[in-house]
């Protein structure tokens, strides 16, 4: 599946946009500021019905507007039209998606459809960042591939948020510490469940991530990923004694202090230290774009579609070698859709079937 086209209405800086896309590579290419992420935005919003970048619908609307529409239309694919509209009066809003004209109401209907993966430069906090952000990451790719991971998790934080409740209610005497006994079990069943998906997954996650990363970086040496776990014995029995070990611990903080909320995804140097302690930007930024082509390989396995790739500019910390690598690894098969200031050495008419847009001020947009 890829996109064709797209038309963009009254979004961000654009008040009507229509771009036909190559099912191969294409590029976007112009200034600061000349709207270039908007229209990855805009095929992010279309594909999984909010932004990449965490916009308020609002935000997206081109200022002074009211409403907003973005349309795709798609190659290779059993449907030829994905779109979203939204629109907002004041004390009103109002958003709908559908598919081939057909109002779709249910979420989960419309998501998934057109499989996008997108490389940003925020993604350098997934190894910078808390580790919020790690199991934010790792979380929600799991839960693309595996519905039932989904449900688990939902389990999982209903069963947290109880035992943190009464937790809080003992603090103040509301409570009695038996009660905790039935919270515990289901937080210890719930917590192995989702730390054998977790590692199982990370076990099939890591050898992709790993090509990746030496596909990019070349010679370079290649970084190992792993999970810390609160837990040390991953059993039933093991979680629920560990739980019970920290029982007086948790009612004194009034938080469940220990469990896959709080567990870890580190990535280790070679010599063993910590990756994001003892590397250069561009390795960091190496490593959040082999991150993101083991996600899109990890997408692709489970679901056996190609995913549609946009890369937002996240070329200014590598050298001219990984730049190119990265292209090159990228080109090919699925359909890829590059932003940047400018192309620089790279070749870009060496690319076949490659299409090149310029952006410009005032939201002109102009196909090569
Ligand atoms: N709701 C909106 N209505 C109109 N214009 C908007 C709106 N939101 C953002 N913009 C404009 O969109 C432009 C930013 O677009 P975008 O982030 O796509 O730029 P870019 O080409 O990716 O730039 P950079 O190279 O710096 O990443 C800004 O000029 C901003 O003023
Ligand atoms: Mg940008």
């Amino acid at each position: 599946m890829f996109v064709e086209s797209i038309v963009l209405k009254r979004f961000r800086n654009y008040d009507n946009l229509e771009i036909e896309f190559s099912e191969g590579t294409n590029f976007i290419v112009g200034p600061n500021g000349s709207g270039k992420t908007n229209i990855l935005e805009a095929i992010s919003v279309a594909a999984n019905i909010r932004s990449f970048r965490g916009a308020a619908d609002s935000e997206m609307v081109k200022w002074g507007e009211e409403s907003y529409f973005c349309g795709l239309f798609l190659g290779d694919s059993p449907f030829r039209q994905i779109e979203i509209g939204y629109a907002s009066s004041p004390g009103f809003s109002r958003k709908k998606a559908k598919v081939d004209g057909r109002e779709i109401h249910r979420v989960s209907d419309y998501f998934g459809r057109l499989l996008t993966v997108i490389y940003s430069p925020c993604d350098i906090l997934i190894l910078n960042g808390a580790p919020e952000l790690r199991r934010r990451f790792f979380d929600a790719i799991l839960a693309r591939i595996d519905r039932e991971y989904l449900s688990m998790l939902g389990e999982f934080r209903k069963i947290l948020s109880s035992r943190n409740r009464l937790l809080k209610s003992i603090a103040d005497s509301r409570g009695t510490e038996a009660e905790l006994d039935v919270w515990d079990n289901m937080l210890a069943e719930s917590s192995y469940g989702i730390l054998k998906k977790r590692m199982d997954f990370i076990s099939s996650f890591t050898p992709s991530f790993r090509d990746a990363y030496s596909g990019i970086a070349g010679g370079d040496s290649v970084p190992s990923l792993g999970y810390q776990c609160c837990f040390g014995d991953l059993t039933i029995q093991g979680i629920n004694d560990k739980i019970l070990g920290l029982r007086k611990k948790d009612i004194a903080a009034g938080t469940t202090t220990a469990g896959p909320h709080r567990d870890d995804y580190i990535l280790y140097h070679e010599n063993g230290r910590l990756f994001s302690a003892c590397s250069s930007q561009g390795q960091k930024r190496t490593a959040s774009i082999a991150l993101k082509n083991a996600e899109r390989i990890s997408i692709e396995k489970a679901t056996g579609e190609r995913v549609v790739v946009m890369i937002d500019d996240v070329f200014s910390e590598l050298d001219a070698e990984r730049r190119e690598n990265l292209v090159e690894s990228l080109h090919g098969e699925n359909q890829v859709i590059f932003t940047m200031v400018n192309t620089g050495s790279l070749d870009t008419i060496a690319f076949s079937n490659a299409r090149m847009f310029k952006t410009g001020p005032s939201g002109a947009v102009r196909a090569e």
